[in-house]
């Protein structure tokens, strides 16, 4: 046989034993779809020196192995030798992190098997299934009776595993999931974050019952190159992928309100269409419009609710569907702090963007990571703009081609998931990262996978600024590429006082958007003093009074802000034993849900210019 045969062989030997796991083969709008949820507890196994995976001589143990975490523990004969169990003694909660349910898991960074068991009837045993997560930090190992359905990377970003027909029983079907959090100089995020390493299975799982043809991905929105916002008629633009190829089929397209009925033929796995679209009542902040959309495909009947909007920029300007609009905007990261931990379904959405909206913020910065879907699903009802990112953030590996291709399949997972979101209108690629010329070829390449993916969403990143003698300027080289030129600045907190902000000035290099994606300063809560007295809420109020005043003087191109941050958050890097303890104070929330001073200011400044163009 020649070599290359032989190569070609052993790839495939290769994909069979380990079934890619890429982002094509997600599934959206899973919460939609025919499941079973598999969310409530769990058993867990804590395994640092991951014995459940390595034998001794530290090789991955074999399917069979009676010794492997991944099968069930069986105790034939009094004398027979197991030393692992699943126990009710050792249960978590799914979805949800394991550094808040238990003292034990606070630190914790390695990893641990969740398993669980569930029934079902002989009927959905034997349809097309696949294990769904919304998402898992770090690194998940996915087996079902005792077979690996995959594995994938990424903390923030769901995924999906075909399950092989033949696998699922009606009685006792066991599930484990070995959950690995350990941070690494390879991985996106890298080893140094401003934000805690919540691990774990962290949104839900679902087993989704699916028709043997589906639509497996699809998107539906206003074509950005034929909008007008005055035209009658506008044109809708979207596309479908099917699980598998289709012969002479048809798609039917529903959407009553508007009395749209289309159906279109598909040939293959992929259709992209334009049809004419009667004009929607576009989606706004002030009028957050959602249309029930139905999708029919033989067997498969999908809803959804879609809002149609057109963002882009104009110069300096963004514009919303025609009309330009400034971003009164607030940071927020993906916990719950007065419970210490990730936020994970509705009701944590609800309360989150509740606290945005008293704010009078049309707009939230979704930092660092994209959130759980509850978030851009409450963000499109409610009429609340959204940045959403990917982690590539501070000192990512930018050399590494391997790095880039795993930031690259988050950034995949963040748009195929959230596309049809209205109220997504900003994808970035990531955040303070150092000026280097490996750094800005790898974020270039990021921002030209986002635009291949999605040309029509603006696309940015916080972007590094150049002082000069009291100048800021925004030079930045990957200015370049992106629509809207994003700096976090902190004059008066990283160096100087408040006061520093007085003659500060502005400049940026490029005739686009000018967007402060952070600007923050810490206090503790209930603390007060003189406004010198760095940890008072006097101290962060007065910085937030000469931010605003430094606001009101910037160059025409301000086109908004996101304020670091709503609320306290967790971090390993905040250690000051009275004023932090493990906390990043720049909240404008404590961690016990207490406004402090300067929520007041943001929100009477945000009251001021609600009219703001
Ligand atoms: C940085 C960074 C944040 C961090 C913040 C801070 O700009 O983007 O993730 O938490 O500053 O220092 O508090």
């Amino acid at each position: 046989m020649n070599q290359k045969l032989l190569y070609i062989l052993v790839f495939i030997l290769f994909l069979t034993a380990f079934p890619l796991t890429a982002q094509e083969d997600l599934i959206i709008n899973t919460h939609n779809r025919d499941h079973i949820s598999l969310n409530g507890d769990w058993h867990y196994i804590i395994d640092p020196y991951e014995n459940g995976f390595y034998n001794y001589r530290y090789k991955e143990r074999n399917e069979a192995d009676p010794e492997a975490y991944w099968n069930r523990p069986v105790i034939k004969e009094p004398s027979d030798r197991i030393e692992h169990a699943y126990s009710d003694n050792y249960s978590l909660k799914v979805p949800g992190d394991w550094n808040s349910q238990d003292p034990v898991f606070k630190y914790y960074e390695g990893s641990v098997w969740y398993q669980r068991e569930f029934d079902l009837t002989e009927a959905q045993t034997s349809g097309t299934a696949y294990m769904y997560f919304g998402a898992a930090n770090y690194e998940a190992h996915v087996y079902l009776n005792g077979k690996k359905l995959g594995m994938h990377k990424g903390g923030f970003t769901p995924f999906n595993f075909k399950i092989p027909p033949g696998l699922l029983k009606a009685k006792g079907n066991f599930l484990v999931v070995k959950v690995d959090n350990k941070r690494s100089p390879e991985e996106i995020p890298t080893v140094n974050t401003d934000w805690w390493n919540f691990g774990g299975i962290t949104r839900d799982v679902k087993l989704l019952l699916l028709p043997d043809n589906f639509i497996q991905q699809y998107s539906l929105q206003l074509d950005p190159e034929n909008f007008s916002a005055d035209r009658k008629n506008q044109i809708l633009k979207g596309h479908f992928k099917l699980n598998k190829p289709a012969e002479n089929s048809e798609i039917t397209i529903f959407i009553p309100e508007l009395k749209l009925k289309e159906k279109l033929s598909i040939n293959g796995q992929h259709l992209e269409y334009k049809l004419p679209f009667k004009k929607p009542e576009l989606w706004s902040p002030e009028n957050p419009k959602l249309y029930e959309v139905e999708f029919i495909y033989g067997k498969d009947t999908l809803r959804d609710k879609i809002g149609f909007r057109d963002i882009r920029v104009a110069g300096k300007d963004v514009i919303l569907n025609g009309k330009k609009i400034f971003l009164r905007g607030i940071s927020i990261h993906e916990e719950i702090p007065q419970e210490v931990r990730r936020a994970r379904n509705k009701k944590d959405a609800q309360q989150l963007l509740d606290w945005a909206k008293e704010l009078n913020a049309n707009m939230v910065r979704l930092a660092h990571y994209p959130h759980n879907e509850y978030m851009t699903h409450t963000a499109d009802s409610l009429g609340m703009l959204v940045w959403s990112e990917i982690p590539v953030y501070w000192t990512i590996n930018f050399r590494s081609e391997e790095v880039l291709e795993k930031a690259k399949k988050q950034l995949g997972e963040m748009i195929i998931r959230d596309r049809n979101k209205a109220s997504v209108i900003i994808w970035s690629v990531g955040n303070e990262t150092p000026v280097s010329p490996h750094r800005t070829a790898f974020m270039k390449s990021l921002v030209q996978t986002a635009r291949a993916m999605d040309n029509s969403r603006l696309i940015s990143a916080a972007l590094e600024v150049h002082r000069e003698n009291g100048r800021n300027i925004i030079n930045d080289p990957l200015g370049e590429s992106i629509d809207i030129v994003s700096v976090n600045e902190y004059l008066g907190w990283y160096g100087g006082l408040p006061s520093a902000k007085e003659n500060s000035t502005w400049e940026v290099t490029y005739n686009k958007p000018l967007f402060f994606s952070e600007t923050g300063a810490g206090a503790k809560a209930g603390y007060h003093g003189d406004r010198n007295q760095r940890w008072t809420e006097e101290f962060q109020a007065w910085y937030f009074k000469e931010t605003i005043k430094m606001m009101k003087r910037m160059p025409e191109n301000f086109t908004g802000m996101s304020p670091w941050i709503l609320t306290d958050f967790r971090s390993p890097r905040r250690n000051h034993p009275r004023f932090q303890e493990g906390w990043n104070r720049k909240g404008l929330i404590d961690n016990n849900g207490n406004k402090k001073k300067a929520f007041y200011i943001l929100q009477e400044y945000y009251k001021e210019i609600e009219n703001r163009s």
